[in-house]
């Protein structure tokens, strides 16, 4: 175990923020950190990222990707600093083609159906991650001792719909006719990534991670039978190897648009916490979810590239409705480019100089 997770007897330190919060404690002041927290929208990132030669250069590079997880925390002192890495290096490390071409997101040589799987090959996993592992265990001994490491990973279903889509998508028309139209191919596509994920998060556990959070951003576009089936049993089976190999660690699920749904993540997955995405009512989340796990979330945030009366009165609103249990205040969705430096600096202020 890393020496900066050790306890309150073992150190004379208080325990970091973030795990005192989610291991269920309410805190006067909420832990903060916020997804995508490291990005373009800091110049200094702008800068090392024209230097590395493309972005997955960037998450290979230990160096690089140590210094720009770092950045923000210079910057801003989160309680948290959460692996410079993208979800997209595990379908890399299992043989697919993966790029990124500037302006226009995520490139993959897509999978047509279960014959493309042969493409696949989960044998190199953790060569091709080591660099990723080798950046965890900087950052370990780089960060300061009040801030946690989060590691991370997609959830299998979103993953997918990068592999298949072969980048964004607006409908996940392919994924999810593939998923409709041969269950069983797509079931061994998502037994992969469940593999090759819970192999991943408990690397980087071994390597130095605190927290683990796993990102399923498109969860949302499912009716409930199939959410229960490519979101929710997935994120639940990789918790649960997780956990068997390090039962402490705890997991943090972003199951995007799962409206009411999260009420069944909640109880179900067996993680410590769920990320709320902008949608989720306040007090439906604190009356139904907050008893079972720790909430984190759910400004928009296109509010933080607003600023003004509207942002700063909705992040008072949410510390309002979510602070009476366990809470780590964060966004519903990742930090967007376009978004003023200036305002995130306001937004902690607003956060921590606010005791509920
Ligand atoms: O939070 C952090 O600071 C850690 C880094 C992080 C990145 N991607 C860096 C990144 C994390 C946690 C991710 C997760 C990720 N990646 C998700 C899940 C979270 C979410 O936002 O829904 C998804 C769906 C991806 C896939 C992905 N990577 C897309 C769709 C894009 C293009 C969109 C964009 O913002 O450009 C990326 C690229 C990417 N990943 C960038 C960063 C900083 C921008 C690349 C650049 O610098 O050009």
């Amino acid at each position: 175990m890393s020496q900066s997770s050790r306890t309150d007897a073992e150190s004379a330190k208080p325990r970091k923020l973030l795990l005192r919060a989610l291991a269920g404690e309410r805190l006067p002041v909420p832990p903060i950190w916020l997804m995508r927290q490291a990005g373009r929208y800091l110049p200094e990132y702008r800068e090392t990222r024209k230097d590395a030669g493309g972005f997955l250069n960037l998450c290979f590079t230990p160096e690089l990707a140590t210094e720009v997880t770092l950045q923000p925390i210079r910057r801003f002192g989160f309680d948290a600093a959460i692996l410079f890495s993208d979800i997209l290096v595990v379908p890399h490390a299992l043989g697919q083609k993966v790029w990124f071409q500037e302006g226009e997101g995520p490139k993959l040589e897509a999978l047509a159906d279960s014959r493309d799987l042969t493409r696949l090959s989960p044998t190199a996993l953790h060569d091709k991650l080591e660099p990723v592992y080798e950046t965890v265990d900087r950052l370990s001994s780089a960060l300061p001792d009040e801030t946690t490491l989060i590691g991370f990973a997609g959830a299998p279903w979103t993953v997918a719909s990068y592999m298949i889509e072969g980048g964004s998508s607006k409908d996940f028309q392919k994924a999810k006719t593939w998923a409709y139209g041969d269950p069983e191919g797509f079931q061994t596509l998502i037994d992969l990534l469940v593999d090759a994920t819970s192999r991943y998060l408990i690397r980087q556990v071994q390597a130095g991670a605190e927290v683990l959070q796993i990102f399923d951003s498109w969860s949302g576009v499912w009716p409930e039978p199939q959410f229960r089936r490519w979101c929710l049993a997935p994120m639940a089976e990789i918790v649960r190897r997780v956990k068997s190999e390090h039962p402490k660690v705890p997991v943090i699920l972003f199951p995007r648009g799962a409206g009411l749904l999260y009420a069944d993540v909640a109880a179900e997955a067996g993680a410590d916490a769920v990320s709320l995405d902008t949608t989720v009512p306040l007090a439906w989340a604190a009356d139904h979810l907050q008893s079972q796990v720790t909430l984190q979330g759910n400004l928009d945030p296109i509010l933080l590239v607003a600023g003004g009366e509207t942002f700063e009165s909705s992040v008072e609103s949410i510390l309002d409705r979510l602070s009476g249990g366990p809470f780590v205040f964060n966004l519903g969705h990742g930090i967007v480019p376009q978004t003023p430096p200036e305002h995130v600096a306001k937004l902690l202020d607003i956060v921590r100089s606010r005791p509920s």
